[in-house]
Protein backbone atom coordinates (compact mmCIF):
# COMPACT_ATOMS: atom_id res chain seq x y z
CA UNK A 1 0.00 0.00 0.00
CA UNK A 2 0.97 3.75 -0.20
CA UNK A 3 0.75 5.98 2.47
CA UNK A 4 0.91 10.02 1.61
CA UNK A 5 1.70 11.80 4.70
CA UNK A 6 1.10 15.44 5.62
CA UNK A 7 3.24 17.74 8.02
CA UNK A 8 2.56 21.46 9.07
CA UNK A 9 3.06 21.88 12.86
CA UNK A 10 5.81 24.33 13.28
CA UNK A 11 7.72 26.11 10.13
CA UNK A 12 8.27 23.13 8.01
CA UNK A 13 5.93 22.65 5.30
CA UNK A 14 6.48 18.83 4.68
CA UNK A 15 4.81 16.27 2.65
CA UNK A 16 5.87 12.44 1.69
CA UNK A 17 5.01 9.24 -0.07
CA UNK A 18 5.93 6.21 1.57
CA UNK A 19 4.88 2.36 0.04
CA UNK A 20 4.63 -0.54 2.72
CA UNK A 21 4.46 -3.73 2.52
CA UNK A 22 4.01 -6.52 5.21
CA UNK A 23 6.87 -9.06 5.17
CA UNK A 24 8.03 -12.32 6.89
CA UNK A 25 10.12 -10.99 9.50
CA UNK A 26 7.94 -7.15 9.95
CA UNK A 27 7.05 -4.33 7.81
CA UNK A 28 9.24 -3.24 4.48
CA UNK A 29 8.81 0.56 4.03
CA UNK A 30 10.06 2.34 0.92
CA UNK A 31 10.42 6.36 0.92
CA UNK A 32 8.84 7.08 -2.69
CA UNK A 33 9.34 11.08 -2.58
CA UNK A 34 9.81 13.06 0.45
CA UNK A 35 9.34 17.05 0.31
CA UNK A 36 10.22 19.77 2.71
CA UNK A 37 10.40 23.03 2.66
CA UNK A 38 11.49 25.21 5.22
CA UNK A 39 10.35 28.85 6.18
CA UNK A 40 13.67 29.12 8.15
CA UNK A 41 14.02 32.33 6.24
CA UNK A 42 11.11 34.11 6.55
CA UNK A 43 10.53 33.72 10.16
CA UNK A 44 14.09 34.49 10.88
CA UNK A 45 14.23 38.48 11.04
CA UNK A 46 11.61 38.15 14.26
CA UNK A 47 13.37 35.56 15.92
CA UNK A 48 11.36 32.74 16.33
CA UNK A 49 8.03 31.23 14.42
CA UNK A 50 5.06 33.77 13.52
CA UNK A 51 2.40 31.29 13.48
CA UNK A 52 0.31 33.33 11.42
CA UNK A 53 3.00 33.74 8.70
CA UNK A 54 3.68 30.09 9.08
CA UNK A 55 -0.07 29.24 8.12
CA UNK A 56 0.29 31.71 5.27
CA UNK A 57 3.41 29.80 4.00
CA UNK A 58 1.70 26.27 4.39
CA UNK A 59 -0.71 27.59 2.50
CA UNK A 60 0.90 28.26 -0.42
CA UNK A 61 3.60 25.71 -0.27
CA UNK A 62 1.43 22.63 0.22
CA UNK A 63 0.06 22.89 -3.21
CA UNK A 64 3.50 22.82 -4.49
CA UNK A 65 4.62 20.53 -2.63
CA UNK A 66 1.67 18.00 -3.98
CA UNK A 67 2.90 18.46 -7.28
CA UNK A 68 6.60 17.78 -6.51
CA UNK A 69 6.05 14.76 -4.57
CA UNK A 70 3.69 12.93 -6.62
CA UNK A 71 5.88 14.01 -9.64
CA UNK A 72 8.58 12.10 -7.87
CA UNK A 73 6.87 9.00 -6.20
CA UNK A 74 5.55 8.57 -10.05
CA UNK A 75 1.72 9.22 -9.10
CA UNK A 76 0.76 11.15 -11.68
CA UNK A 77 -2.51 13.35 -10.54
CA UNK A 78 -5.37 13.25 -12.75
CA UNK A 79 -6.26 10.08 -14.44
CA UNK A 80 -7.05 7.15 -11.81
CA UNK A 81 -7.46 9.71 -8.72
CA UNK A 82 -8.51 6.77 -6.39
CA UNK A 83 -6.01 4.68 -6.94
CA UNK A 84 -3.00 7.70 -6.43
CA UNK A 85 -2.85 6.66 -2.43
CA UNK A 86 -4.45 4.13 -0.03
CA UNK A 87 -4.13 6.39 2.63
CA UNK A 88 -3.63 9.94 3.87
CA UNK A 89 -1.80 10.56 7.55
CA UNK A 90 -1.79 14.51 8.87
CA UNK A 91 0.10 15.89 11.85
CA UNK A 92 -2.83 17.16 14.06
CA UNK A 93 -0.47 18.09 17.11
CA UNK A 94 1.27 19.14 19.02
CA UNK A 95 2.11 22.17 17.32
CA UNK A 96 1.22 25.96 16.29
CA UNK A 97 -2.87 25.72 15.70
CA UNK A 98 -3.51 27.98 13.06
CA UNK A 99 -0.26 25.81 11.11
CA UNK A 100 -1.84 22.45 12.10
CA UNK A 101 -5.02 23.65 10.61
CA UNK A 102 -3.74 24.23 7.31
CA UNK A 103 -2.56 21.03 7.01
CA UNK A 104 -5.40 19.03 8.40
CA UNK A 105 -7.75 20.87 5.89
CA UNK A 106 -5.25 20.06 2.92
CA UNK A 107 -5.19 16.46 3.87
CA UNK A 108 -8.81 15.85 4.76
CA UNK A 109 -9.74 17.44 1.17
CA UNK A 110 -7.26 15.18 -0.48
CA UNK A 111 -8.50 12.50 1.39
CA UNK A 112 -12.32 13.39 0.34
CA UNK A 113 -11.21 13.38 -3.06
CA UNK A 114 -9.57 10.29 -3.06
CA UNK A 115 -11.86 8.36 -1.43
CA UNK A 116 -9.11 7.16 1.15
CA UNK A 117 -9.15 7.17 4.96
CA UNK A 118 -7.38 9.80 7.12
CA UNK A 119 -5.37 8.99 9.65
CA UNK A 120 -4.11 11.42 12.78
CA UNK A 121 -0.85 11.22 13.71
CA UNK A 122 1.14 12.66 16.53
CA UNK A 123 3.73 14.97 15.70
CA UNK A 124 6.07 13.10 18.62
CA UNK A 125 5.02 9.43 17.58
CA UNK A 126 6.89 10.92 14.00
CA UNK A 127 10.15 11.53 15.72
CA UNK A 128 10.03 8.44 17.85
CA UNK A 129 9.46 6.63 14.56
CA UNK A 130 12.07 9.23 12.67
CA UNK A 131 15.19 7.09 13.94
CA UNK A 132 13.80 3.94 12.39
CA UNK A 133 14.12 4.89 9.18
CA UNK A 134 17.59 4.08 7.98
CA UNK A 135 17.94 3.81 4.44
CA UNK A 136 15.24 4.69 1.30
CA UNK A 137 14.04 1.08 1.91
CA UNK A 138 14.25 -0.12 5.44
CA UNK A 139 12.70 -2.44 7.24
CA UNK A 140 10.60 -2.09 10.86
CA UNK A 141 10.98 -5.92 12.22
CA UNK A 142 8.26 -7.82 14.31
CA UNK A 143 10.57 -8.75 16.80
CA UNK A 144 13.63 -6.95 18.29
CA UNK A 145 12.58 -3.62 18.39
CA UNK A 146 10.48 -3.25 21.93
CA UNK A 147 10.91 -2.13 24.68
CA UNK A 148 12.03 0.60 23.05
CA UNK A 149 13.25 4.09 24.98
CA UNK A 150 13.13 7.38 23.02
CA UNK A 151 15.34 10.86 23.76
CA UNK A 152 13.08 13.31 22.25
CA UNK A 153 14.72 16.54 21.85
CA UNK A 154 12.62 18.96 19.87
CA UNK A 155 11.74 22.68 19.98
CA UNK A 156 8.96 22.18 21.77
CA UNK A 157 9.39 18.89 23.69
CA UNK A 158 11.90 17.11 25.97
CA UNK A 159 10.73 13.60 26.49
CA UNK A 160 11.72 10.46 27.65
CA UNK A 161 9.22 7.51 25.88
CA UNK A 162 9.06 3.69 26.65
CA UNK A 163 7.23 2.11 23.53
CA UNK A 164 6.13 -1.25 24.44
CA UNK A 165 4.68 -2.21 20.98
CA UNK A 166 3.97 -0.73 18.17
CA UNK A 167 1.78 2.90 18.95
CA UNK A 168 1.87 2.36 22.80
CA UNK A 169 3.95 5.22 24.74
CA UNK A 170 4.45 5.70 28.01
CA UNK A 171 6.29 9.30 29.31
CA UNK A 172 8.71 8.41 31.73
CA UNK A 173 9.63 11.53 32.35
CA UNK A 174 9.56 15.37 30.27
CA UNK A 175 10.52 18.80 30.97
CA UNK A 176 9.16 21.03 33.62
CA UNK A 177 9.74 24.21 32.11
CA UNK A 178 11.47 24.78 28.56
CA UNK A 179 12.40 22.25 25.91
CA UNK A 180 16.01 21.45 25.18
CA UNK A 181 15.60 23.00 21.59
CA UNK A 182 14.18 26.33 23.15
CA UNK A 183 17.04 26.67 25.61
CA UNK A 184 19.27 26.34 22.70
CA UNK A 185 17.27 29.09 20.79
CA UNK A 186 17.08 31.44 23.62
CA UNK A 187 21.29 31.30 24.69
CA UNK A 188 21.41 31.52 20.58
CA UNK A 189 19.51 34.88 21.11
CA UNK A 190 21.19 35.87 24.14
CA UNK A 191 25.14 35.39 22.38
CA UNK A 192 23.11 37.82 19.39
CA UNK A 193 23.77 34.30 16.94
CA UNK A 194 20.46 34.70 14.97
CA UNK A 195 17.88 32.28 14.11
CA UNK A 196 17.14 29.04 14.59
CA UNK A 197 19.77 29.24 17.82
CA UNK A 198 20.58 25.14 17.98
CA UNK A 199 22.40 24.85 14.86
CA UNK A 200 24.48 27.92 15.62
CA UNK A 201 25.19 27.17 19.32
CA UNK A 202 27.04 23.59 18.27
CA UNK A 203 28.71 25.37 15.24
CA UNK A 204 30.39 28.07 17.87
CA UNK A 205 30.53 25.20 20.33
CA UNK A 206 32.94 23.34 18.27
CA UNK A 207 35.58 26.19 18.85
CA UNK A 208 35.28 26.89 22.58
CA UNK A 209 36.10 24.81 25.42
CA UNK A 210 33.55 23.08 27.41
CA UNK A 211 35.38 23.16 30.52
CA UNK A 212 35.42 27.33 30.44
CA UNK A 213 32.27 27.65 32.73
CA UNK A 214 30.82 25.32 34.90
CA UNK A 215 26.77 25.91 34.05
CA UNK A 216 24.74 24.42 36.31
CA UNK A 217 22.75 20.61 35.29
CA UNK A 218 19.53 21.34 36.89
CA UNK A 219 18.31 17.99 38.08
CA UNK A 220 20.64 15.58 36.66
CA UNK A 221 20.08 13.86 40.69
CA UNK A 222 16.79 14.29 41.12
CA UNK A 223 14.84 10.83 41.66
CA UNK A 224 12.79 11.43 39.06
CA UNK A 225 13.40 11.00 34.95
CA UNK A 226 12.55 14.68 34.28
CA UNK A 227 14.26 17.65 33.08
CA UNK A 228 14.38 21.89 33.56
CA UNK A 229 16.37 23.97 31.68
CA UNK A 230 15.01 27.32 31.81
CA UNK A 231 17.59 27.50 35.51
CA UNK A 232 20.38 26.90 33.12
CA UNK A 233 19.63 29.67 30.42
CA UNK A 234 19.08 31.98 33.00
CA UNK A 235 22.37 31.48 34.63
CA UNK A 236 23.78 32.19 31.19
CA UNK A 237 22.20 35.26 31.05
CA UNK A 238 23.86 36.14 34.38
CA UNK A 239 27.22 34.68 33.40
CA UNK A 240 26.95 36.82 30.26
CA UNK A 241 25.75 39.67 32.00
CA UNK A 242 29.15 39.47 34.28
CA UNK A 243 31.39 38.58 31.82
CA UNK A 244 30.57 39.76 28.81
CA UNK A 245 32.47 38.31 26.33
CA UNK A 246 34.26 40.74 24.11
CA UNK A 247 37.42 42.00 25.43
CA UNK A 248 36.50 39.37 28.66
CA UNK A 249 38.04 36.00 29.69
CA UNK A 250 35.65 33.65 28.19
CA UNK A 251 35.02 33.70 24.46
CA UNK A 252 31.26 33.05 22.69
CA UNK A 253 32.41 29.89 21.91
CA UNK A 254 33.66 28.82 25.42
CA UNK A 255 30.02 29.95 27.03
CA UNK A 256 28.15 27.94 23.55
CA UNK A 257 30.58 25.15 24.53
CA UNK A 258 30.25 25.26 28.03
CA UNK A 259 26.02 25.34 27.47
CA UNK A 260 25.78 22.70 24.97
CA UNK A 261 28.04 20.67 27.57
CA UNK A 262 25.69 21.18 30.28
CA UNK A 263 22.37 20.27 28.58
CA UNK A 264 24.44 17.33 27.56
CA UNK A 265 25.58 15.66 30.68
CA UNK A 266 21.70 16.16 31.99
CA UNK A 267 20.32 14.56 28.77
CA UNK A 268 22.84 11.68 28.91
CA UNK A 269 22.71 11.31 32.70
CA UNK A 270 18.65 10.59 32.34
CA UNK A 271 18.96 8.72 29.59
CA UNK A 272 21.21 6.38 31.25
CA UNK A 273 18.94 6.30 34.66
CA UNK A 274 15.96 5.57 32.61
CA UNK A 275 17.86 2.59 30.24
CA UNK A 276 18.39 0.93 33.89
CA UNK A 277 15.41 1.14 35.09
CA UNK A 278 13.08 -0.10 32.12
CA UNK A 279 16.03 -2.41 30.52
CA UNK A 280 14.78 -1.51 27.10
CA UNK A 281 16.00 -3.22 24.14
CA UNK A 282 16.23 -0.65 22.23
CA UNK A 283 17.75 3.32 23.03
CA UNK A 284 16.74 5.95 20.11
CA UNK A 285 17.47 9.71 19.54
CA UNK A 286 14.52 11.82 18.08
CA UNK A 287 14.18 15.08 17.23
CA UNK A 288 15.43 18.41 15.86
CA UNK A 289 18.35 18.35 18.49
CA UNK A 290 19.32 15.32 17.59
CA UNK A 291 21.57 16.95 15.17
CA UNK A 292 23.62 18.09 17.62
CA UNK A 293 27.22 16.14 17.33
CA UNK A 294 28.06 16.32 20.51
CA UNK A 295 25.09 14.59 22.05
CA UNK A 296 25.08 12.35 19.33
CA UNK A 297 29.01 11.84 20.02
CA UNK A 298 28.25 11.47 23.70
CA UNK A 299 25.25 8.91 23.42
CA UNK A 300 27.11 7.22 21.03
CA UNK A 301 30.20 6.54 23.59
CA UNK A 302 27.28 5.72 26.52
CA UNK A 303 24.94 3.55 24.54
CA UNK A 304 26.94 1.71 21.61
CA UNK A 305 23.83 0.23 20.24
CA UNK A 306 21.66 3.45 20.13
CA UNK A 307 19.84 4.42 17.19
CA UNK A 308 20.45 7.88 15.62
CA UNK A 309 18.33 9.07 13.00
CA UNK A 310 20.30 10.57 10.41
CA UNK A 311 20.28 13.92 10.10
CA UNK A 312 17.61 14.99 7.51
CA UNK A 313 15.07 13.07 9.51
CA UNK A 314 15.57 14.75 12.49
CA UNK A 315 13.77 17.90 12.11
CA UNK A 316 10.04 18.14 10.57
CA UNK A 317 9.37 15.98 7.70
CA UNK A 318 6.55 13.76 6.75
CA UNK A 319 8.18 10.35 5.79
CA UNK A 320 8.48 10.08 9.86
CA UNK A 321 4.74 10.78 9.95
CA UNK A 322 3.76 8.31 7.18
CA UNK A 323 5.15 5.69 9.40
CA UNK A 324 3.16 5.84 12.67
CA UNK A 325 0.80 6.68 10.04
CA UNK A 326 0.44 3.21 8.70
CA UNK A 327 0.56 1.79 11.60
CA UNK A 328 -2.40 3.56 12.61
CA UNK A 329 -4.19 2.67 9.74
CA UNK A 330 -3.60 -1.39 10.29
CA UNK A 331 -5.63 -0.59 13.54
CA UNK A 332 -8.06 1.79 11.46
CA UNK A 333 -7.57 4.60 13.70
CA UNK A 334 -9.25 6.56 11.24
CA UNK A 335 -10.38 10.24 11.66
CA UNK A 336 -14.09 11.40 12.16
CA UNK A 337 -15.86 12.77 9.52
CA UNK A 338 -14.76 16.55 9.42
CA UNK A 339 -11.07 15.84 9.91
CA UNK A 340 -9.26 15.64 13.47
CA UNK A 341 -9.02 19.08 15.11
CA UNK A 342 -6.01 20.51 15.67
CA UNK A 343 -4.74 20.21 18.94
CA UNK A 344 -1.91 22.28 19.98
CA UNK A 345 -0.69 20.73 23.43
CA UNK A 346 -1.52 16.78 22.04
CA UNK A 347 0.28 14.60 24.24
CA UNK A 348 1.34 11.01 23.78
CA UNK A 349 -0.62 8.28 24.32
CA UNK A 350 -1.19 4.71 23.96
CA UNK A 351 -3.77 4.08 21.62
O1 LIG B 1 11.95 18.87 15.88
P1 LIG B 1 12.15 20.26 15.42
O2 LIG B 1 12.61 20.47 14.00
O3 LIG B 1 10.85 21.09 15.62
C1 LIG B 1 10.01 20.84 16.71
O4 LIG B 1 9.25 19.85 16.66
O5 LIG B 1 10.13 21.63 17.68
O6 LIG B 1 13.21 20.94 16.42
C2 LIG B 1 13.65 22.24 16.23
C3 LIG B 1 14.68 22.57 17.31
C4 LIG B 1 15.04 24.04 17.32
O7 LIG B 1 14.95 24.51 18.65
C5 LIG B 1 16.49 24.04 16.84
O8 LIG B 1 17.27 25.10 17.37
C6 LIG B 1 16.98 22.71 17.36
O9 LIG B 1 15.89 21.84 17.11
N1 LIG B 1 18.19 22.23 16.68
C7 LIG B 1 19.38 22.03 17.30
C8 LIG B 1 20.30 21.63 16.30
N2 LIG B 1 19.64 21.61 15.10
C9 LIG B 1 18.35 21.98 15.36
N3 LIG B 1 19.75 22.16 18.59
C10 LIG B 1 21.02 21.88 18.91
N4 LIG B 1 21.95 21.51 18.02
C11 LIG B 1 21.64 21.37 16.70
N5 LIG B 1 22.58 21.00 15.83
ZN1 LIG C 1 9.43 18.35 15.54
Amino acid sequence: MKILAIETSCDETAIAVLRAEKTKSGVEFEILSDQVSSQVTIHAPFGGVVPNLAKREHIKNLPILLKRTLREAKLPLGSFASKLVDAVAVTYGPGLEPALWTGINFARDLAKKWLVPLVPVNHLEGHIYSALMTKPIFLISKSGIFPMLTLIVSGGHTELVLSKNHLQYKILGETLDDAVGEAFDKVARMLKLGYPGGPLISKLAKKGDARAINFPRPMIYSKDLNFSFSGLKTSVLYYLREHPPAGGKFSKADMAASFEKAVVDVLIRKTLKAAEQYKPRTIALGGGVAANDKLREELQKKFPNIILPEKRFTGDNAAMIAVPGYYRFLKKKFAKAGGPKATGNLRLSKI
